[in-house]
């Protein structure tokens, strides 16, 4: 949802014609298709309305939920406490035990603060090293020069094509005869990955003790690999 809206904002030619595409696929959903596809670009086509709809979605309400998301993890996460490793130890079933954490004294515990706080720290500002010398030194490296152009609502580019990021959905699109189906299939995928952890309850941690869950990884990551090389050659 992020990076959707915001590959908008720039208002190029690759802006304008990726949402259209990405908004039209909505049109597939049965009865409230249309409906759905006008309330999100504001109007029947994409236009200045999609752009302050999706810069609103882009800079408060998607980060406030990403925000909000990531606090409820890190309160989870000082709540019960990590699980074990799964590598280097002989008892690999997951010895996690929530409430005694909480209760008991742990003197070989690494705390959250200052610690893990400090760690984090760390690798933000390597991230935001590599991010601001980028942009400071070298700010044209990753843009194709079709980024440049502005939108024009009245000249369809020859070929659209997504980022590489969204190749497999673009081919999982391509491969099946209906828009509807290739997207429900995308969806049902999506949401057997969410589900998985519900689906393998074992407390195994080791990977290879756990095959249902490894083979899903796995073979998922093949799929979209696959996906992805054959969107680009297709
Ligand atoms: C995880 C968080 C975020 C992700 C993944 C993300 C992703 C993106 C992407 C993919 C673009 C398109 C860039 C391009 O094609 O030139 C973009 C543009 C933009 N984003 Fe974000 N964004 C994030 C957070 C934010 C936040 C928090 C703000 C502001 C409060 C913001 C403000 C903008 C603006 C103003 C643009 C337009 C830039 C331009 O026109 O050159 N973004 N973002």
């Amino acid at each position: 949802g992020i990076s959707l809206t915001g590959y908008l904002l720039p208002w190029s030619q690759l802006s304008f014609w990726a949402t259209t595409v990405a908004t039209n696929s909505v049109n597939a959903i049965p009865v409230v298709g249309s409906f759905l596809v006008e309330f999100l670009r504001g109007g029947k086509l994409v236009g200045p309305a999609t752009l302050g709809r999706f810069f609103a979605l882009h800079v408060a309400v998607i980060p406030i939920a990403i925000a909000a998301l990531i606090g409820a993890h890190l309160f989870l996460l000082q709540r019960t406490g990590i699980s074990t490793p799964p590598f280097g130890i002989k008892d690999s079933s997951n010895s996690w035990k929530g409430d005694a954490y909480r209760y008991e004294e742990h003197p070989g515990g690494i705390p959250f603060f200052p610690d893990y706080m400090l760690e984090d720290l760390r690798s933000i500002f390597i991230c935001m090293a590599c991010f601001l010398g980028m942009v400071f030194f070298a700010p044209n490296l990753l843009f194709p020069k079709t980024a440049f152009l502005p939108a024009n609502p009245y000249l369809t580019p020859a070929h659209i094509k997504p980022e590489w990021y969204f190749l497999a959905n673009y081919q999982t699109l391509k491969i099946f005869p209906s828009e509807i189906i290739g997207l429900s299939v995308q969806g049902a995928a999506m949401t057997f990955l969410a589900l998985l952890p519900f689906i393998d309850r074992s407390k195994e941690r080791h990977p290879l003790k756990r095959p249902i869950f490894t083979v899903c990884a796995i073979g998922g990551l093949l799929i979209w690999i696959g996906l992805t090389i054959w969107g680009h050659y297709s």
